[in-house]
């Protein structure tokens, strides 16, 4: 059996190199357009930042997992072939700033059906709108040359989550495999399950039909950063009221019907994900003319930019309400830890709204280069996955700086702001830190990983997001 990847992004790239492993008897190709990124992933040097990934893609490359640009070639002589291709949310046109662009999927599409000359299984990796299976399959079928040749389109949508995307590969909660009721559709189904039978317990892989796949997956995104925007919302009564919003979360977490996972508090979720998916889950309901639920979800976005703004609102409040040319050391700027991945990370509207109120920011990300957070903070809203940003706005560089040294950010600082949860800031020289910078000297942390006993001690004044507030704020606010 032959497996082919269109995309070799986040999910591609690690999706297949598990599969290889644990299938030494498939080949697996992952192509792309990209061919930085395929250079990349043929070198020691990965595209993509996930720990434990280098260890799997050296033991397998070359053996039964290959990288390559050759789309035409390895489209054509798969079996099945996965499309993990970007989908990202509209600019412009009907439904922009809301339903998916499937620009790229639809690319993907017409690549399988040119060059095919024997039946295939194309399996919706990306997250896509519902229904998306039944316009992707007249676009194959009416693109195909040979009258003979069969596609059978399953939904099987990723759940991986970055940062822990090897552990997530090898041991899933489920596998959801959607496919048509049809006997050719069950069989892609089995044939589909059997490749994953390889390291995953059956009854773990789950069957359902095309439509509740695709959208089990919108789904399961929402309802996950619904959480997250739920405990954001109580976050700020805990301050306005003196509650503790770590303390909420414990006591509402053993609930075992609420259980305890997914309540950090935090500046605001990120990720190319939960907000894209929401948004065209808001754009799918409006489209069938259901106006209330698409308001209900739309919610957990707007709380979610809500959250954010109030992390702007209280640095800049507490600070004499005047940031203009303080130099604020921004410590993370990957949307979470143990990833480089910056896409709709809070960290960019965090850092564009200080800088509109005139501050410096100084950044320091273990995993994000320069070049990155230059890019996403000169981009528009939305235009992240794309490669040419049509309109840019590098007046916002103007006052940026980025870091190698988180020691060195706080320099002659007058505040931090925590943005990213990276282990490694838990353990930095508060104390000294303390001496070199601006007093008062302000610790703004947004992902309260911080001792903040010990730092008050020190002499800062600490900002923890959902916590009662230090009298100072109060008084300054
Ligand atoms: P990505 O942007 O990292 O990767 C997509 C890749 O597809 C890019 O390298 C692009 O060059 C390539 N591509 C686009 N059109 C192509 C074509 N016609 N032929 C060949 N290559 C093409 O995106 P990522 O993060 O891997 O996401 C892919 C899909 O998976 C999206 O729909 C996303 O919503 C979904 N997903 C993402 C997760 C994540 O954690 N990043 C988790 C679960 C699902």
């Amino acid at each position: 059996m032959k497996i082919a990847c269109i995309g070799a992004g986040y999910v591609g790239g690690p999706t297949m190199a598990m599969v290889a492993l644990k299938c030494p008897e498939i080949e697996v190709v992952v192509v792309d357009i990209n061919e930085e990124r395929i250079k990349a992933w043929n070198s020691d040097k990965l595209p993509i930042y996930e720990p434990g990934l280098l260890e799997v893609v050296k033991e397998c490359r070359g053996r039964n997992l290959f990288f390559s640009t050759d789309t035409k070639k390895h489209v054509g002589e798969a079996d099945i072939i996965f499309v993990s291709v970007n989908t990202p949310t509209k600019t412009h046109g009907i439904g922009a700033g809301k339903a998916a662009d499937l620009t790229y999927w639809e690319g993907a599409a017409r690549l399988i059906a040119s060059v095919s000359t024997s039946s295939k299984i194309v399996v919706e990796k990306s997250t896509v709108p519902v229904k998306t299976a039944e316009a992707i399959g007249k676009v194959l079928k009416r693109n195909c040359q040979d009258p003979n040749v069969n596609f059978e389109i399953l939904s099987n949508p990723e759940f991986l989550a970055e940062g822990t995307a090897m552990e997530d590969l090898r041991c899933p909660d489920r596998v959801l495999i959607g496919g048509s009721e049809t006997e050719s559709g069950q069989k892609a189904v089995e044939t589909l399950a059997s490749v994953y039978a390889h390291w995953i317990p059956k009854e773990r892989i789950l069957t359902a039909n095309l439509w509740s796949a695709e959208l089990a997956k919108l789904t399961a995104n929402a309802f996950l950063a619904q959480r997250i925007s739920s405990i954001n919302a109580i976050s700020a009564l805990c301050e306005a009221t003196g509650a503790d919003v770590q303390q909420v979360a414990h006591a509402i977490g053993t609930d075992s019907r609420i259980g305890n996972k997914f309540l950090n508090a935090s500046v605001g979720f990120g990720g190319s994900c939960f907000q894209k998916d929401i948004l065209n889950l808001c754009y799918v309901c409006e489209s069938v003319g259901l106006k209330e639920v698409a308001e209900y979800w739309f919610q957990v976005v707007s709380m979610n930019d809500y959250q954010k703004q109030r992390f702007v609102e209280r640095v800049i409040g507490a600070m004499f309400n005047t940031v203009s040319q303080k130099k604020i050391a921004i410590y993370g700027f990957a949307f979470k830890k143990d990833t480089g991945d910056t896409r709709e990370t809070p960290a960019i509207d965090v850092c564009k709204g200080l800088i509109r109120d005139g501050a410096r920011c100084c950044i320091f990300d273990p995993e994000v280069t320069a070049e990155q957070i230059f890019r996403d903070l000169s981009a528009p809203k939305f235009e992240w996955d794309r490669p040419n940003y049509s309109r840019s706005q590098t007046h916002m560089l103007e006052n940026v700086q980025v870091v190698s040294d988180a020691v060195a950010a706080a320099d002659g600082a007058h505040a931090i702001c925590v943005l990213t949860e990276w282990d490694q800031f838990k353990t930095l020289d508060f104390k000294s830190m303390y001496e070199k910078m601006t007093k008062p000297a302000f610790i703004f942390d947004g992902r309260n990983i911080l001792d903040h006993a010990k730092l008050r001690e020190i002499g800062f004044i600490v900002y923890a997001l959902g916590k009662p507030l230090d009298p100072f704020l109060v008084k300054g606010y």
